[in-house]
């Protein structure tokens, strides 16, 4: 099925290497019609956040306290899609250590970092594109993609061998932020009424997906015409980002305007993507999101993408459907369904909205 990915339809830029080679002005690929640009409506800044949420209350002895932090986890999964969790149980220390440890990598030198170049048909490896179409549309951003569930497609040969202590780390950091992952999950699913292990059961249980895309936005001469990561909504279940510490650049839509994200230290920055909004019938929202660049600093940021297995069918959950609230999309393959964005590239929620409108 993925066979008509096969290999990329042009030469492969590196962004970061554009960005290194001093130009001033940035080539045409990379400027986005004016209605996409940064500066096109009035960006929300300072006067609104995303939800933040203390985990700890969660374990509380206090009932009230407990049910008051899982009501407030319930809001941003139906209002934003989007809130920041600290105390969340991540050690700050891995944390840390496997940001540096990616900052390395891309500071290698270019022949190193090609040892790892990424083709489309399983965008494993070092990547600059998203999207095999001819002719689209490029973003200001060189990544890293990798696999860490299910094992069977964990190949630890295609992690970087350098630094020395990348694999290590990445094993490390994966696996704390997918334990975390999996408590939203239990606390996601009560939320919606269903069980507690309802979502993950239908993720395919223990053999859910988790992989992680390391973003690396180069500094940009011209930041006002292009984006880091053009608007999208992430196909999976849900996301995990640790944003970069010194430079934000995420930004949330809310109606026709975008949030910049202000991200709290050592939070990590937790969405809903398209399968979690299948599954909960539209009660929580995937949420548009994307990532402007500036021209002073680079920035990097790490996702964890928590998923179904590939050949799950996702479907909106029974106890979500009554004769007031249809099934608002009918059932679809996730890996059927993600080849959407690794074909077209990120193009808003355009997707998920023409699943809804095939049962209309
Ligand atoms: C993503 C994403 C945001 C960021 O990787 O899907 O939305 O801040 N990243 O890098
Ligand atoms: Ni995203």
């Amino acid at each position: 099925m993925m066979s008509c990915l096969q290999s990329w339809p042009e030469p492969v830029v590196r962004v970061q290497h554009l960005s290194d080679s001093g130009i001033r002005v940035i080539p045409e690929r990379y400027v986005k019609k004016p209605s996409d640009r940064p500066s096109f409506c009035d960006s929300l800044s300072g006067e609104a956040n995303i939800p933040v949420i203390d985990m700890k209350g969660l374990y509380s002895d206090d009932a009230s306290v407990r049910q008051k932090t899982a009501g407030m986890i319930s809001g941003a999964c139906r209002e934003w899609g989007f809130f920041q969790v600290v105390n969340h149980g991540v050690r700050q220390e891995v944390m840390g250590r496997a940001r540096e440890a990616w900052r390395e990598f891309f500071k290698l030198p270019l022949e190193e970092k090609q040892k790892y170049a990424n083709a489309p048909s399983t965008y494993e490896g070092y990547g600059s594109r998203l999207g095999v179409e001819k002719g689209i549309s490029l973003d200001w951003s060189d990544y890293f993609f990798l696999n860490y569930l299910p094992l069977a497609l964990r190949d630890q040969n295609k992690w970087p061998a350098l630094p020395l202590s990348c694999r290590e780390l990445v094993g490390e950091y994966c696996r704390e932020v997918v334990e975390l992952g999996g408590r939203l999950m239990k606390i996601l699913s009560s939320n919606l009424g269903l069980g507690e292990e309802y979502l993950q059961e239908a993720f395919g249980g223990e053999e859910f997906g988790a992989c992680m895309r390391v973003n690396y936005y180069p500094k940009c001469p011209q930041p006002d015409l292009t984006l880091g990561l053009s608007s999208h909504s992430d196909p999976g279940g849900m996301t995990l980002l640790f944003p970069d510490d010194n430079v934000s650049g995420l930004q949330v839509r809310r109606g026709e305007k975008w949030m910049t994200v202000d991200p709290v230290p050592n939070a990590f920055i937790v969405n809903i993507g398209d399968q979690l909004q299948v599954l909960s019938n539209a009660n929580y929202k995937s949420v548009e999101h994307r990532v402007i660049v500036n021209s002073e600093k680079e920035r990097v940021s790490i996702a964890l993408f928590y998923n179904p297995r590939g050949d799950m069918l996702i479907k909106p959950a029974e106890e979500l459907v009554t004769e007031d609230r249809p099934p608002l999309y009918p059932p679809t393959i996730y890996d059927e369904y993600r080849l959407y964005m690794r074909t077209r590239g990120p193009r808003g929620k355009s997707q998920v909205e023409s699943l809804k409108s095939s049962l209309q």
